[in-house]
């Protein structure tokens, strides 16, 4: 065993898993790109204030916050989530709204670690900032949606709610207070801890002791204003209009203290209830104010990439082969031609790799066979005096001789035309 491991709650992401993320992440990007969001890349560290603002009783900022002191005397955090960020960097350059931005990256909460719970977690997520219209709830909602579909995850049900306007969200809020202290007796000692600090969240408790109570608990539905009625209302229409299936639960509460209106969470029926929400998010509209900018509605989700891929693994969707090379160099010379030939091959667009260290003709036909490749180039004594390689079709085992000046054109009739690679804008 090797001196150091892995911290708790983090993961190395090997290959070829890794390949399989970026492709995820590429589907998503993919998606949301044609629906005109722009890429975001915020830093991994703002001041501590920044993430305050998701609220002084969640767990997010009073338990999990990775913060430290750094050598100016700043108070810094590791972002424990994206959606605080954007908003910041929204206050601060001023961009013309509607800014429709989306992300993708790590996010660090010092939770206790286990199945689908990590310390160093990846999300991917949009964000929509200055535009009030539920139109665009439904175009985020569906964007979350199609994701899923897109990457064949059909055990997966969406779930909304409206936590109302301010006003109504405060109100709801004492009203649940009120009724939780009159039942106090019935409740965890946990849920009473809670109680404390943000009756919402005791609506989350899956402890058996707090069920009866919480069955009981007033719903928000009764709290709503006339306007944030109107827009839930307008919501579901939109999601019908879309045949986008959809729960309405009124008990559900995020955990992040900055919601209004519209919430909703996309829940995995193949994981474990205790982190089975694949991906989260809603309307955000005081953020931006909070953060120092100018009032601006938001709303948006981020979507737990470990998590999604769990179900992935849990619906045997979205599998990932390694890419195949095209070419494997073999050069039983140590000379430079095979050196040279790499190196041409990559640049006129093909994907080649090649042995090293002089091993044996055996070896590096295995190392040819693992790879993948299509063909191989092989290089001995004479092709390097005379300046041919040969050519072997690696499934059929068929080779030719032919001169080193022929190879481009040789094997893209093998194996298809290429393009030198450069970035094309
Ligand atoms: P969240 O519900 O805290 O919302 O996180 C969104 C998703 O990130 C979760 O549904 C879950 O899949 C994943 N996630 C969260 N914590 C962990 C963890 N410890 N380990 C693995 N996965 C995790 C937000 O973060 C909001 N910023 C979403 C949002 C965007 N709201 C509006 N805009």
């Amino acid at each position: 065993m090797s001196s150091f491991q892995t911290s708790p709650g983090t993961r190395d992401i090997l290959p070829p898993h890794a390949g399989r993320w970026r492709a995820l992440i590429q589907v998503f990007a993919d998606g949301v790109e044609s629906a005109g969001y722009q890429n975001i890349i915020p830093p991994m560290f703002e001041d501590l204030g920044v993430f305050q603002r998701l609220g002084d009783a969640t767990d997010v900022v009073t338990k999990e916050m990775y913060d430290f002191m750094d050598k100016g005397g700043r108070h810094i955090a590791l972002r424990p989530e994206h959606t605080a960020s954007v908003c910041r960097a929204f206050a601060q350059h001023r961009p013309t709204p509607p800014w429709k931005v989306w992300y993708s990256g790590p996010n660090f909460r010092y939770e206790r670690p286990q199945a689908g719970r990590f310390r160093q977690f990846d999300q991917v997520g949009i964000e929509v900032l200055g535009v009030d219209d539920s139109q665009l709830d439904v175009e985020v909602i569906s964007l979350g949606w199609d994701f899923y579909q897109a990457i064949g995850l059909s055990n997966v049900s969406l779930v909304i709610n409206s936590l109302g306007d301010a006003g109504d969200r405060g109100r709801y809020v004492e009203a649940l207070g009120a009724y939780f202290t009159t039942h106090s007796e019935t409740l965890s000692e946990q849920a009473l801890a809670t109680l404390e600090r943000n009756p919402l969240r005791v609506l989350d408790s899956k402890r058996p002791q707090d069920a009866s109570a919480i069955a009981g608990a007033p719903a928000i539905g009764a709290f709503l204003s006339t306007d944030a009625a109107a827009h839930f209302a307008a919501v579901c229409a939109g999601l019908d209009a879309l045949n986008i299936p959809y729960v309405v639960n009124e008990r559900l509460v995020r955990g992040l203290d900055y919601y209004q209106r519209t919430t909703f969470e996309f829940i995995s029926g193949s994981l474990d209830s205790a982190q089975n929400a694949v991906g989260g998010g809603g309307r955000y509209d005081g953020l931006v104010e909070d953060l120092g900018g100018p009032a601006t509605p938001g709303i948006g989700f981020a979507l737990g990439v470990d998590r999604t891929l769990l179900a992935c693994d849990a619906e045997e969707c979205f599998s990932y082969g390694i890419p195949a090379l095209d070419v494997f160099v073999i050069d039983t010379t140590g000379g430079s031609h095979a050196l040279s030939i790499t190196h041409q091959l990559r640049h006129s667009g093909f994907s080649a790799d090649r042995a090293f260290e002089g091993r044996s003709m055996k070896s590096q036909m295995k190392s040819a066979d693992r790879s993948g490749a299509q063909v191989a180039v092989i290089i001995g004594d004479t092709e390097a005096e005379e300046s041919t390689c040969t050519v072997r079709n690696l499934s059929t085992s068929e080779q030719t001789t032919i001169s080193s000046t022929e190879l481009q054109s040789h094997l893209e009739t093998v194996l298809g035309p290429r393009q030198p690679r450069r970035h094309t804008p």
